[in-house]
């Protein structure tokens, strides 16, 4: 991307010569950029669909169960393209924290699933603890989603 006689990296130019409509103002597309969500919204989004990995799973809705696991290894990947300073922890959770859950899902085995399930509630955990918001204390949901019957 550096250009070589000028020395000019294009990712590091601002982008405020390219201004986009949102349909009540222009934007720079550094401004939309930092309307995208934070760590905070996509881990309320990531939360959301464990929850429903979790209702799923445990009610032996499998293909449900496969969507979401597929769809929340995506949403966790993205945040650490959004936010890299969780990059490599995020590569780790998904590797070895996550990994026995996606697995006992492609299994559609219950009983794996809940122990590697109880596993990843300590591992959500104890990186909540490594950056600083240990106070985010995750656990096992208790409502099933109403709007989705995994019967
Ligand atoms: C399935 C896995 C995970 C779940 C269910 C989960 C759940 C949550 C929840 C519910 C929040 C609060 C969101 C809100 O309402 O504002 C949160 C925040 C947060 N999580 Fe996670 N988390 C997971 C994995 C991780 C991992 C692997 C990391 C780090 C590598 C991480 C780092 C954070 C951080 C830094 C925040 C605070 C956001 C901020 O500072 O803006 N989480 N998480």
């Amino acid at each position: 991307v550096t250009d070589q006689q000028t020395g000019i990296d294009s990712r590091r130019e601002p982008a405020q010569e390219i201004l986009v409509d949102n349909g009540k103002t222009l934007l720079t597309l550094d401004e939309l950029a930092r309307l995208q969500p934070g760590m905070d919204r996509m881990m309320a989004e990531i939360a959301e669909r464990t929850r429903r990995l979790y209702f799923a799973a445990t009610a032996e809705a499998w293909p449900a169960a496969d969507y979401f696991c597929r769809t929340l290894t995506k949403h966790l990947a993205a945040s650490a393209v959004a936010r890299p300073k969780y990059a490599d922890a995020m590569a780790i959770f998904l590797e070895q924290d996550y990994a026995p859950l996606r697995q006992a899902v492609l299994a559609k085995d219950k009983a794996g699933f809940l122990a590697a399930w109880d596993q990843l509630v300590d591992r959500v955990n104890h990186w909540h603890d490594e950056f600083g918001v240990g106070y985010l204390r995750y656990r096992t949901p208790t409502d099933p989603p109403s709007d989705l019957d995994f019967s």
